[in-house]
């Protein structure tokens, strides 16, 4: 049985924890991580090398292999047309993390792909690009003709920006900015509800990514999928995408729009993530990047993990772990009309109890030499 659910919501993450195990001690790679995509929405996750995006990603898409264990979580997507079967819920709900593998299979592709991180590397380097492509769409569409299959290749290729005449290259053809629109391409053959794009531009001179990423939003709106754009680029996901997390130490410690996150930063770490990259648009300021590195994953700081970088930092700090809670302050955008989170921050500053003063009018002292 068919229905058609009217709901805006795509996907949602819930107190997701994803941990490594080896004998050397457990990896929290994620830890406690909640967040809702909307229907069209380009979600940006950022945060320093090792913070836990790609292994949030790869959770969610139930790709992680062991020693990586999901110890805490649920991820429920809200498909377009209702199917009622034994892993979907009351509200419509299919709850992946249930999938058994033939479900999976049919859930990656046709409703969530991905663009993985040196993706560009990953294509098959003796196959031409036409047989790479027509082999995804026949898996999928076992009565799909070897002429619709060609056809619907040239379309995806010129939807990335390449022309038909490069369909028998091969990999080592292609400049790297073409092979990455041939992944982009891949990820888009099936039509998903959905694209994990990790770091898909990173290893590309800025002119190539720029354009890349104007195609992304032009096929975004033509086609009106979600996006999950991961990058350590704060700056490229301000241009880009409607909401941003920032993860730090597996947790989300601020998320809210761009607008807000670039005009109003709340958490001491986005403050000083803004300051580490030039940003094109909003305000000009010194680069001055954020003093020490990122914990060791296997013993995190304990209270709020930022405290032995965080210039702001105060007792509480250094014992009680923040949640990520509303801003109920003046000046939090409201979330854009269908759905959506307000800005919330993971930051005892904010909190009226333990720092009764309220936050420091600006987060900029510490950054600004
Ligand atoms: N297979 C693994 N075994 C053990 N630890 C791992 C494994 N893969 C990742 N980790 C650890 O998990 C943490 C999160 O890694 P992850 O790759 O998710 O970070 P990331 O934010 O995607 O970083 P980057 O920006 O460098 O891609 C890191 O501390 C990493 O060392
Ligand atoms: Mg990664």
């Amino acid at each position: 049985m068919i229905t058609e659910v009217r709901t805006n919501t795509l996907l949602e993450i819930k107190h997701m924890s994803v941990d490594y195990d080896s004998t050397r001690g457990t990896v929290h790679a994620v830890n406690d991580v909640s967040f809702t995509i909307e229907r069209g929405q380009i979600f940006g996750l950022a945060g320093e090398s090792g913070s836990g995006k790609s292994t949030l990603a790869y959770a969610l898409a139930r790709l992680l292999q062991p020693p990586a264990v999901v110890t805490r979580g649920q991820v429920l997507y809200y498909p377009r047309e209702r199917e009622v079967g034994e892993t979907t819920r009351d509200d419509g709900a299919v709850d992946v993390l249930a999938l058994n593998p033939a479900q999976l299979r049919a859930f990656r592709w046709r409703e969530l792909s991905i663009v993985f991180q040196s993706a560009m590397n990953a294509l098959n380097p003796v196959l031409d690009i036409n047989t790479q492509i027509t082999d995804v769409l026949r898996a999928h569409n076992p009565l799909m003709t070897a002429t619709g299959a060609h056809s619907r290749a040239v379309e995806l290729l010129k939807l990335v920006g390449i022309a038909s005449d490069r369909l028998h290259s091969y990999p080592h053809e292609l400049s790297g900015g073409m092979r990455q629109r041939v992944m982009i391409a891949i990820a888009l053959a099936l039509n998903p509800e959905m694209i994990i794009m990790d770091e898909p531009t990173t290893a590309l001179d800025v002119v190539v990514q720029r354009d890349i990423l104007m195609q992304l939003m032009r096929l975004r709106n033509d086609f009106d999928f979600s996006v999950i754009f991961i990058t350590h680029d704060l700056s490229l996901l301000l241009e880009i995408a409607d909401t941003i997390a920032i993860m730090y130490a597996g947790r989300i410690v601020e998320m809210g729009t761009r607008n807000d996150l670039l005009r109003h930063p709340r958490h001491p770490y986005t403050s000083g993530l803004l300051h580490s990259f030039p940003t094109l648009h909003g305000p000009r300021h010194s680069l001055t990047g954020i003093a020490g590195s990122p914990p060791d994953l296997r013993s995190v700081p304990p209270g709020c993990a930022f405290h032995p970088r965080c210039a702001f930092a105060f007792a509480a700090c250094r014992t009680i772990v923040p949640s990520l809670l509303p801003v109920a302050s003046e000046g939090a955008e409201v979330p854009p009309a269908g759905g959506g989170q307000g800005t919330c921050v993971a930051c005892h500053l904010y909190d009226a109890k333990l720092n009764p003063e309220g936050p420091p009018e600006s987060l900029e002292s510490a950054y600004v030499n």
